[in-house]
């Protein structure tokens, strides 16, 4: 498998094949990291991270993998570069292809991280769009094969807003990998027919199957995972949080969900999460709303069903499998 130069924009660019091989490659890269074997195979190279918004594991994992592969890295915001108010996404891409190895790029529309990697030489991968969220579908697949051994014909249900980057992503991992994706929400947040039809198109190959429920109870029956993330995404307006509320409220996952779904069924989320009111936005919420959790509550995430910070964990050892994959010559 040769991936040498190739960019990492969204899952949907990667067959099948690749994408297991990041997973393997993962593991791999992971193992050895357990056992203090050093892989700093990309000793000279420099990589360039741009959040144009705000990021913990995301960031983290970019500049402890480049660390441990050897990398220099330079991180870059927009209040204090050029970028977008003083020069264009593609002048950027050309100034940085000409200093650095590779580029990561979080921030709104898809359509600027294509742009950076049409005008950048050097490989560029995704952190974070509104549409797509790709280096997250890695661990959260990593996770999954960890944890139940195999990824093809498990059964992920996810349970919010499934027409963001993560809803979007985990459906498109499931298409490519032959799993079962279901949304439980309220259909205004399917993701689009546009995306739902590219994936069953890839269902009908992967022998995957992609469904939709209204009903929590009926969709989560025999679910292996129950997968949600916040209600209300970076970059959305405050003013869509009573909508929100209202509409998604009865997709909260309770431990009733998870005992619905089955005693095997594990819980998962991206993270940050609004679990209890530990959180600047989650007193907000609860002054205004008088929530005093959102997408799941406190006892399904602190449960032993919640995997999330191995998921957590396992963001950094799959984007160092991505940024070797991309930037190791065969
Ligand atoms: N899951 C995720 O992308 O987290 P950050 O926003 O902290 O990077
Ligand atoms: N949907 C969330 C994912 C965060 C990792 C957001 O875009 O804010």
């Amino acid at each position: 498998m040769n991936l040498f130069g190739r960019d990492f924009l969204k899952l949907l660019d990667y067959t099948p094949e690749e994408i297991l091989y990041l997973i393997d490659l993962a593991a791999e890269l992971k193992d050895k990291k357990k056992k203090g074997i050093l892989t700093d195979v990309l000793k000279g190279k420099n990589i360039a991270l741009i959040f144009e918004k705000t990021s913990t594991r995301t960031r983290c994992a970019f500049e402890v993998a480049a660390h441990d592969l050897g990398m220099g890295s330079t991180y870059l915001n927009p209040s204090d570069s050029q970028i977008g108010k003083k020069e264009s996404i593609a002048d950027t891409a050309r100034v940085l292809a000409g200093m650095f190895d590779g580029i990561e790029y979080r921030g709104f529309e898809q359509e600027k991280v294509e742009t950076i990697a049409k005008y950048s030489k050097v490989p560029v991968w995704n952190g974070l769009t509104n549409e797509f969220h790709p280096t997250q579908m890695l661990a959260d697949a990593l996770t999954i094969k960890e944890h139940f051994g195999k990824l093809e014909g498990i059964h992920l249900v996810y349970m919010g807003d499934a027409r963001y980057n993560t809803g979007n992503s985990l459906m498109v991992l499931c298409a490519k990998l032959g799993m079962h994706f279901t949304a439980v929400s309220n259909k205004k947040y399917f993701p689009s027919e546009e995306l739902v039809n590219i994936c069953q198109d890839i269902a009908s190959k992967t022998g995957a199957v992609i469904d939709f429920s209204e009903d929590p109870y009926e969709g989560t029956k025999g679910a292996d995972v129950i997968y949600t993330d916040i209600w209300v995404s970076m970059g959305e307006p405050d003013e869509v949080w009573e909508e929100r509320i209202k509409d998604l409220e009865p997709y909260r996952v309770t431990m009733d969900i998870m005992n619905n779904a089955g005693d095997s069924c594990v819980f998962m989320h991206c993270l940050p999460s609004f679990h209890d009111l530990g959180t600047g936005i989650g007193i907000d919420i609860k002054n205004k709303y008088g929530l005093n959790e959102m997408e799941v509550t406190d006892e399904v995430f602190e449960s032993d069903r919640s995997i999330v910070f191995e998921e957590a964990e396992n963001r950094m050892h799959t984007i160092k499998a991505v940024m070797y994959a991309t930037l190791k010559e065969a």
